[in-house]
């Protein structure tokens, strides 16, 4: 009687862990339904963006303009060794710059910034949709204009920082988007 519970225990132990083996390989490949993109194909799709976008303000030379649209160029954003500045820079616009933030995805965007980290004089590593996507979950876009100033807010209340961008406040992105 033990013997043949035991027996059935171990039968089973062994279906659960043939299952379990077959659907390892199944479960990750749904996970990598879109295979990240190879470092080639994100400086092509990057370029593609660039051109078509930055290129208004920063140049085809990524020189920019004196005085109005600081150059990527050997610029000191871009050749930075974290790649955070220059991904919220990109996400949340500055000064002059649009925010990017609802018109890209993580993937579009890290292959923005890794054309122009390897364009031209610059010589920075490539940057992952995933580092996109943690610069997106950590940080909110700051706003332009703190209505109160930062000392007249009472500690912890509000703090403006802390405070949701209205812009921010629908999802991102739909399904299908
Ligand atoms: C409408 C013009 C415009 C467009 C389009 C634009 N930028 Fe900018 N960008 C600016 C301006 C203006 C600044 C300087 C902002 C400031 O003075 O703080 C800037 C600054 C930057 C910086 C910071 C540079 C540094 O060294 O501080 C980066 C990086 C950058 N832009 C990347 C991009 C990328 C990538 C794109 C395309 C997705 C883009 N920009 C599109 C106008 C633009």
């Amino acid at each position: 009687m033990t013997r043949s519970v035991t027996a059935r225990l171990a039968a089973l132990v062994s279906i659960v862990a043939i299952t379990l083996a077959a659907a390892i390989p199944i479960l990750s490949n749904a996970h990598d339904a879109t295979p990240a993109m190879t470092v080639d194909e994100q400086i092509e799709r990057g370029a593609q963006i660039y051109y078509s976008v930055c290129v208004a303000c920063h140049q085809a030379d990524g020189n920019g303009v004196a005085g109005i649209y600081l150059p990527l160029n050997n610029g000191a954003i871009p050749n930075l060794e974290d790649p955070t500045l220059f991904i919220y820079t990109v996400l949340y616009g500055r000064g002059g710059m649009p925010r990017f933030n609802g018109t890209y995805s993580d993937e579009d965007i890290a292959a923005i910034i890794t054309f122009v980290r390897q364009e031209w004089d610059n010589n920075a590593s490539p940057v992952t949709a995933e580092q996109v996507k943690a610069v997106r979950d950590n940080y909110s876009a700051t706003p332009i204009v703190s209505p109160t100033p930062d000392a007249q807010i009472p500690e912890g209340k509000n703090h403006p920082e802390e405070r949701q961008d209205p812009s921010e406040a629908s999802p991102e992105s739909t399904p299908g988007a």
